[in-house]
C-alpha cells in the first residue's frame, strides 16, 4: 500500500503537532514552545518540547524527536503508513492508495499481526471449540458473561503439544517470530511445542488496544506450571510499561479523573463487568515508574486496591512512593480480609464496592494504621523507626501546605508530638533535596552532552566562537525565510565551514532548496540521518531570537527587517572571524619563519587579509 508524497504533505500540513501531542501528553506553554513530561522516558521535570512554529517535537532528556508522524509512530508503536492513515482519518482527508506497490511491514507490525491472529484463534477455542467447554464452564463458575469474554478477547489454549504450532503452520506464520513472542517453545531436540497449552488466556493490550502479549492461567490440577504464565518481553512488550486493562479503562479514567489500581486480571474484568470501568491492573507486582508515567496521562488521582496480604501491603507501600514522586494524589482502599476485588464485587455488588472506594484513606493514614497494627508505637525504638518511615513519603510532596497538614493529621490521630514529626520531616526533606539535586544534575548534563556528543571530536578542535557562529548560521537556515536562506546561501561557501557536520548540512540544504523550493523546517530536518536530525532539532527548536544587545545597538532597524539585518551582521562576523583566524595563524608562522623571505610574504598576505576584512562590511551592506 502506498500513499502519494503530496497526500502525505497535505496531511502533515493540516495537522497541528501541538494539538496531536496534546491528546497524549499534558503540555503547557513556555515561551514560544510547549513543554511536558516526556512520554518516551521517565522524568520528573519536563524536557519534552513541542514547537508550534517548526511543527516538530524533541526531548532534551532522551533525544527522541521528529514530526507529527514520528510522534504517532513512536507513541502508538505503529508504522509510518498507519500513522498517516490515522491522521488522515482524524482530519477527514481521503486517501487514494496506489495498490500496485506494497509497502514492507515493519518488524513490530509483523509481531502485532501474529498476536492478533493468535488471539482470534484462542478466542475461538473458548467460544466455539468442543474442548473449550472446560474453559466456558470455568468462566461461568466465576460469573464471567460471554459478552465480557468477547470484550476482553479471553481465550483458551487447547491442551496438547502442537495445537497452536499447527495453527501457525497452517496460517504460514513464521515460527521463529512466534518463538520470539513466546507463544511456542523449542525443546532440546529442536521440536517446537505450545507454551500455554490447556490454559485460559488473557490477551494483554497496549494502551491503544493492540495485543502485545498473553497471560495463561492454569486450569487443570495436573498442570505443573505456575498459576500464570506470561509472554516474555519482546520488542512489542515491555512489562513495566504496560498496565493491564488501560485500553479499556482510559476513557473512563479521564472522565472520572480517577483510576483504581488492582492486582489481578480477574479483578479488573469482574469490576468492569459490574460497571466499574476506571480500573487498571498491575498484574501482581508493585507499580513501576513507567506505569505511573503512563497513567499520569489520564489522571493524577489514584486509589490503590491491593490484597490485604503481606505481598499486597508491601506492593502498596512501594507503589505509594512511586506515585507521590509523579505528583499523584494517592489513596488506599481496603477490602474485608479474605476478599479480593473480584470476589468482593461478585458477592456484594457494585454499590457496596463503591462504598469501599469512598472509604479509601489517604496514604498516610493507611501507613500509620499499618504500623500501629504492628504495635510499633508501643515500643519507643520501633516508634522512632515508624515515624521515620512515615515522614519519608511526606518529604516527597512538593506542596509545603499539604505537608504541614499531613503532619498535623498524623500527630493528632496517633497522639504523637508534632515537634517530633517536624524534626524528622526536616531531615527527610534534606535527604530528598539531595536526591532531587542529583536528578536534575543528571538531566542537565545529558542536555549539554546531547547535541554536541555527535560532533564532539570535531568541536574541541574549533574555537568556541567559530562553533557558535557556524551553529547560528545553520539555525537561521531553518527559519523558513527565503530571503535569509538565499542571503546565507549566496554569501557563505560551505567549504569554509570548519565543522564537517555543518558543511554536510549546509550543502544538502542548498541542493534541496534549489530543487524543491521548500523551506519547511520539519521537511528540511527529515533529510538527514538520525544523529544529525537529533542535533538539528536541538539547535533549531527554539525559535531564532535576536540578542537584546544587538537590538539596542540598532534602534533604527524596523521590526520586519530585524532578522535580515541580524543575519547580515552574523555573516559579516563569521567572515571576519575566518580572516582573523588566518591572520593569527600567519602571525604564528611569521614568528617561526625560517627565512626573511617567507616572513615577508606572510606579512603581505596579512595586509591583504586586513584589507579584505575591512571590505566585508561595505560589500555586504551595500
Ligand atoms: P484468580 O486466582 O483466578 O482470581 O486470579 P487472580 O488474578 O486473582 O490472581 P492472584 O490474586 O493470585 O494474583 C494477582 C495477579 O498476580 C494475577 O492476575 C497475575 O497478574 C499475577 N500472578 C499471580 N500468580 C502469578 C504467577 O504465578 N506468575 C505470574 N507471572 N504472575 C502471577
Ligand atoms: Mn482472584
Amino acid at each position: 500500500m502506498r500513499i502519494s508524497e503530496s497526500k502525505i504533505e497535505e496531511i502533515r500540513n493540516s495537522a497541528n503537532i501541538v494539538d496531536i501531542v496534546s491528546e497524549y501528553v499534558q503540555l503547557r506553554k513556555r515561551g514560544r514552545n510547549y513543554i511536558g513530561l516526556c512520554p518516551f522516558h521517565s522524568e520528573k521535570t519536563p524536557s519534552f518540547t513541542v514547537s508550534d512554529e517548526k511543527q516538530i517535537y524533541h526531548c532534551f532528556g532522551c533525544h527522541n524527536g521528529g514530526n507529527v508522524f514520528k510522534f504517532l509512530m513512536e507513541y502508538k508503536k505503529i508504522s509510518f503508513i498507519e500513522a498517516v492513515q490515522e491522521l488522515a482519518e482524524q482530519l477527514g482527508i481521503e486517501l487514494n492508495y496506489d495498490e500496485s506497490v506494497r509497502e514492507g511491514q515493519s518488524e513490530q507490525e509483523i509481531l502485532f499481526d501474529i498476536n492478533t491472529e493468535v488471539a482470534k484463534y484462542f478466542s475461538n477455542n473458548l467460544l466455539n471449540d468442543e474442548e473449550g467447554q472446560i474453559a466456558r464452564d470455568y468462566f461461568q463458575k466465576r460469573n464471567i458473561k460471554v459478552q465480557t469474554m468477547r470484550a476482553f478477547g479471553l481465550g483458551y489454549a487447547l491442551n496438547g503439544w502442537e495445537n497452536l504450532v499447527s495453527f501457525l503452520k497452517q496460517k504460514n506464520i513464521d515460527l521463529e517470530k512466534a518463538l520470539q513472542l513466546g507463544l511456542i517453545g523449542r525443546n532440546k531436540d529442536g521440536r517446537v511445542y505450545d507454551k500455554l497449552a490447556g490454559r485460559i488466556i488473557f490477551p494483554i493490550f497496549s494502551p491503544n488496544g493492540r495485543v502485545v502479549a498473553f497471560a495463561g492461567r492454569k486450569l487443570r490440577e495436573d498442570d505443573t506450571g505456575g498459576k500464570y504464565i506470561n509472554s516474555p518481553e519482546s520488542i512489542i512488550y515491555v512489562k513495566g510499561r504496560i498496565l493491564y486493562g488501560l485500553s479499556f479503562a482510559k476513557d473512563e479514567i479521564r472522565k472520572l479523573d480517577k483510576a483504581i489500581i488492582v492486582e489481578g486480571y480477574m479483578d479488573l474484568i469482574s469490576l468492569y463487568q459490574a460497571g466499574i470501568k476506571n480500573v487498571v491492573a498491575v498484574s501482581g507486582t508493585a507499580l513501576t515508574d513507567d506505569q505511573a508515567q503512563l497513567l499520569s496521562r489520564y489522571t493524577k488521582n489514584v486509589v490503590l486496591l491491593f490484597d490485604a496480604d503481606t505481598a499486597g501491603i508491601s506492593a502498596s507501600m512501594r507503589s505509594i512512593e512511586i506515585l507521590l514522586r509523579k505528583d499523584f494524589d494517592v489513596k488506599i482502599a481496603t477490602l474485608p480480609s479474605g476478599e479480593d476485588p473480584d470476589s468482593f464485587v461478585n458477592k456484594y455488588g457494585k454499590d457496596e464496592f463503591e462504598e469501599v472506594i469512598k472509604r479509601s484513606e489517604n496514604f498516610l493514614e493507611y501507613q500509620t494504621a499499618y504500623y500501629e497494627k504492628q504495635g510499633m508505637f508501643n515500643d519507643p525504638t520501633k516508634a522512632a523507626e515508624a515515624i521515620r518511615e512515615l515522614v519519608k513519603p511526606i518529604a516527597i510532596i512538593d506542596d509545603e501546605l499539604k505537608r504541614n497538614l499531613l503532619i498535623k493529621t498524623i500527630a493528632k490521630k496517633f497522639n504523637l508530638r508534632e515537634k517530633l514529626l517536624e524534626k524528622e520531616l526536616e531531615k527527610a526533606l534534606e535527604q530528598e533535596k539531595k536526591t532531587a539535586r542529583t536528578q536534575t544534575q543528571r538531566i542537565y548534563k545529558e542536555e549539554i552532552k546531547s547535541a554536541e556528543t555527535l560532533i564532539a571530536p570535531e568541536i574541541k578542535k574549533v574555537p568556541p566562537q567559530v562553533y557558535n557562529t557556524e551553529k547560528e548560521i545553520i539555525r537561521l537556515m531553518f527559519e523558513n525565510d527565503e530571503t535569509i536562506f538565499e542571503l546565507i546561501s549566496e554569501q557563505i561557501d560551505p567549504e569554509t565551514l570548519e565543522l564537517e557536520i555543518h558543511r554536510k548540512i549546509f550543502s544538502k540544504l542548498q541542493q534541496y532548496y534549489s530543487e524543491e523550493k521548500n523551506l519547511n523546517p520539519a521537511d528540511l530536518i527529515s533529510l538527514f540521518d538520525d544523529d544529525t536530525q537529533s542535533y538539528l532539532r536541538e539547535i533549531t527548536i527554539e525559535q531564532y531570537t535576536i540578542s537584546q544587545s544587538w537590538l539596542e545597538n540598532h534602534p533604527s532597524v524596523s521590526a520586519e527587517n530585524n532578522l535580515y539585518r541580524y543575519a547580515t551582521d552574523l555573516i559579516i562576523k563569521y567572515k571576519q572571524l575566518i580572516i582573523d583566524i588566518k591572520i593569527s595563524a600567519n602571525l604564528k608562522a611569521i614568528e617561526n619563519a625560517d627565512s626573511e623571505e617567507i616572513a615577508l610574504k606572510l606579512m603581505r598576505e596579512n595586509l591583504d587579509l586586513e584589507r579584505a576584512k575591512r571590505e566585508i562590511k561595505s560589500l555586504l551592506l551595500k
